[in-house]
């Protein structure tokens, strides 16, 4: 008998299961991809970074090394030897999960898993044989899928989702994404940089689902576009159509159907919870309109004993906010007072220049009615950003006008995601600006644009 059965190896379902290993709980996985780690370590975050990086170094040495003084000559890439290097970062990472389950002593199954009722998960293996666990608890993790469009067939080779864009064996001639979301804007810069014309075809009159805060999201399109990324935005695409190798891409703009031709179609409109085949039937467990699994704050579902995290749930879908939800189920389990912060849960897009948030936009704040100040500090004025030939961008920190307390955060620059830590930490706390406008930052570094930001919101920044 189990103390608890997770269903899922994702970075919900993976961390869980060793906090729950820690705890002494006794613990298996059950895991239906050959390989653990779910979409964020096989298909996800990971193999999206790898090519990013690839693809920004490629673009680097073509267009940047001569601002040092070095000359390189003709820059050229192999693409299946950067394919190949994709593959071997994810399979030493999908690898490591393997060694982490067998050092905290967790039993794995790889099989389909379907919940029989609250005490049994039956797994179905890929030889047709079905095993049954039993259990004191279920924690379901199994993640979400990509969604497409009425009218768009995803065919894995002409038109993809997320998946298919990070393996294309050749460089597109023209790229045609449908959504301005995180997977359209990470995966169209990487073929960008490689090559293809990418042109972005969004729904909205902007750009990262119009979640992002106003002033990043104007700098960041124009930037983009200035990189050769092509929008037509508020544009709803109605279909798409293969021919002849060609695909043909309808949208509606402005009372006006047109059509866009290309050579591959990445869909990127979102994704579903996935909880295909898991029996929540069997225990009458329902989900809400949108398929998600809601849960209460200890992440157990209706149904006692059965609890859910990650991306099939409501929220954010995001990997770090997976694993926190995890941790904080199971030691919830044990009586330990663990918690999720959602409003310091930072949010980034890993393009050039990246893009990070924690906390309120601005625009949140004014439709909340909370009365706050600002400070804006750009990177042009930091001597690493000078020194690293990246100055684009700024950091913006807004405060409680009365309390001062750090509200929101929002970067637009380079390692963006690196320095929006310090930030998420600050809003955890409950820090001031002012905290941090008196703590001590490393120079010459780029968290200096934080410094100086958070002396902005009291009006004395001291390098500009
Ligand atoms: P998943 O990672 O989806 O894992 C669920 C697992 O459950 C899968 O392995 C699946 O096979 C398994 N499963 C499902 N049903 C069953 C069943 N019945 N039986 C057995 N196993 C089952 N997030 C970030 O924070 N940062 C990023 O940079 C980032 N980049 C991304 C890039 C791309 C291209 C994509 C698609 C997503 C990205 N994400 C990123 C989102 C991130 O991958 C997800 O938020 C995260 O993986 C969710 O974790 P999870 O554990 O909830 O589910
Ligand atoms: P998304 O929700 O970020 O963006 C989807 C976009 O598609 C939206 O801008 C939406 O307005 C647009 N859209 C929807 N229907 C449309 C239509 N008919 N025509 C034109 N545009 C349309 O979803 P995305 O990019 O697919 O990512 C899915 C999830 O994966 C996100 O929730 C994100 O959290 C996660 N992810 C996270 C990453 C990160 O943290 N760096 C990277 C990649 C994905």
């Amino acid at each position: 008998m189990y103390d608890l059965v997770v269903i899922g190896s994702g970075p919900g379902g993976y961390i869980a299961a060793i906090r729950a290993a820690q705890l002494d709980m006794k613990v298996a996985v059950v895991e239906r991809y050959p390989t653990f780690g779910g979409t964020c370590l096989n298909v996800g975050c990971i193999p999206s970074k790898a090519l990013l990086e690839s693809s920004e170094r490629y673009e680097e040495a073509r267009e940047h090394f001569g601002d040092h003084g070095i000359t390189v000559g003709d820059v050229s890439f192999d693409l299946k030897k950067m394919l190949a290097r994709k593959d071997e970062v994810v399979s030493s990472l999908v690898g490591g999960v393997a060694g982490l389950f067998k050092k905290n002593n967790i039993d794995t199954f790889h099989g389909h898993g379907s919940i029989v009722d609250t005490k049994r998960v039956d797994v179905k293996k890929d030889d047709g044989s079905v095993e049954t666990l039993q259990t004191e608890r279920i924690l379901i993790a199994t993640g979400s899928k990509p969604i497409s469009l009425p009218g768009v067939e995803i065919d894995k080779e002409h038109i993809v989702d997320s998946t298919g864009a990070l393996n294309f064996q050749e460089v597109p001639e023209h790229l045609v994404v449908i959504g301005a979301g995180v997977i359209g804007l990470e995966l169209g810069s990487v073929w960008r940089r490689l090559g293809a014309k990418v042109t972005v075809i969004e729904y909205l009159g902007e750009i990262f689902g119009g979640r992002a805060d106003k002033d990043v999201t104007r700098q960041a399109q124009r930037v983009f576009k200035k990189q050769g990324i092509e929008f037509a935005l508020n544009a709803a695409v109605t279909g798409a159509s293969v021919n002849k190798g060609k695909v043909t891409v309808t949208y509606e703009q402005d009372g006006e159907t047109k059509t866009i031709d290309c050579d591959r179609l990445l869909v990127g409109v979102g994704r579903k919870p996935y909880t295909e085949g898991l029996g929540l039937e069997n225990i009458g467990l329902e989900t809400t309109a949108r398929g998600f699994i809601e849960v209460n704050k200890h992440y157990e579902t209706s149904i006692k004993g059965v609890y859910a995290i990650g991306d099939v749930i409501p929220g954010p879908m995001l990997a770090h906010l997976a694993e926190h939800e995890g941790v904080t189920c199971v030691e919830r389990i044990k009586g330990i007072a663990g918690h999720v912060n959602y409003d310091a849960i930072p949010d980034v897009v890993y393009t050039h220049p990246e893009v990070a948030s924690v906390g309120k936009t601005e625009q949140a704040l004014k439709e909340a009615g909370i009365k706050y100040k600002t400070g804006k500090f750009p990177f042009k004025a930091n001597g690493r950003a000078r020194a690293l030939n990246d100055t684009e961008g700024f950091v913006k920190i807004l405060a409680d006008a009365e309390t001062d307390r750090i509200l929101g955060a929002h970067i637009i620059g380079p390692r963006a995601g690196d320095l929006i830590a310090e930030l998420a930490v600050a809003v955890e706390f409950g820090s001031s600006a002012e905290d941090i406008a008196r703590s001590t930052h490393a120079h010459p570094t780029l968290a200096e644009v934080i410094k100086e930001a958070a002396l902005d919101v009291d009006g004395r920044t001291l390098n500009l």
